[in-house]
């Protein structure tokens, strides 16, 4: 038996050691936000945060994540400076990326609380949007670094960025 903590709740499960974290959390518990795209760590659909770091649930044995804190997309409960930010800039097209997206920028202000442009591009740059949101989830990152308190926000910068 694997136990771990998820979005604050212990919970256990018998599943193969090698099972893949994304489908614990999906098939075994339901949280459907987080999402299936490559299944080879090649998208960040499927990022979740393991002990607040980020990490690619589609190819994480569940074993890693014995006795852990897993948060997914659902444990952020729409209160995150990047969820209010995401509204704000009305980021999603199809949206399918965009909680992997999330939660791969949540773990930016983290470790770094006034981020560059250079640092958002390079942070942000393994996720992948088959819309091309790119110049919004930008904007967006900027924007969460400056409503959360702890970064900045240029509007000169920004405009270069367009819409
Ligand atoms: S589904 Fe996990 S990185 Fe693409
Ligand atoms: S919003 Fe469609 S894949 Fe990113």
């Amino acid at each position: 038996m694997i136990e771990f903590y998820l979005n604050g709740e212990k919970v256990s499960t018998n599943v193969a050691d090698d099972t893949p974290l994304l489908w614990v959390i999906r098939d075994e518990f339901n949280l459907t936000g987080t999402k299936f795209g490559c299944g080879i760590a090649m998208c960040g659909a499927c990022t979740v945060h393991i002990d607040g770091n980020a990490i690619r649930s589609c190819s994480y044995p569940v074993s890693l994540a014995k006795n852990t804190k897993v948060t997914t997309i659902e444990g952020l409960n729409n209160q995150h400076p990047m969820q209010k930010a995401w509204v704000e800039e009305q980021v999603p097209q199809c949206g399918y990326c965009q909680s992997g997206q999330i939660m791969q920028a949540a773990t930016l202000l983290e470790h770094n609380p006034n981020p560059s442009d250079e640092d958002i591009v390079n942070h942000m740059s393994a996720n992948l949007c088959r819309c091309m949101a790119y110049k919004r989830i930008h904007k967006a990152v900027k924007r969460a670094a400056t409503d959360s308190g702890v970064g900045y926000f240029d509007p000169a910068a920004d405009s270069q960025l367009g819409a």
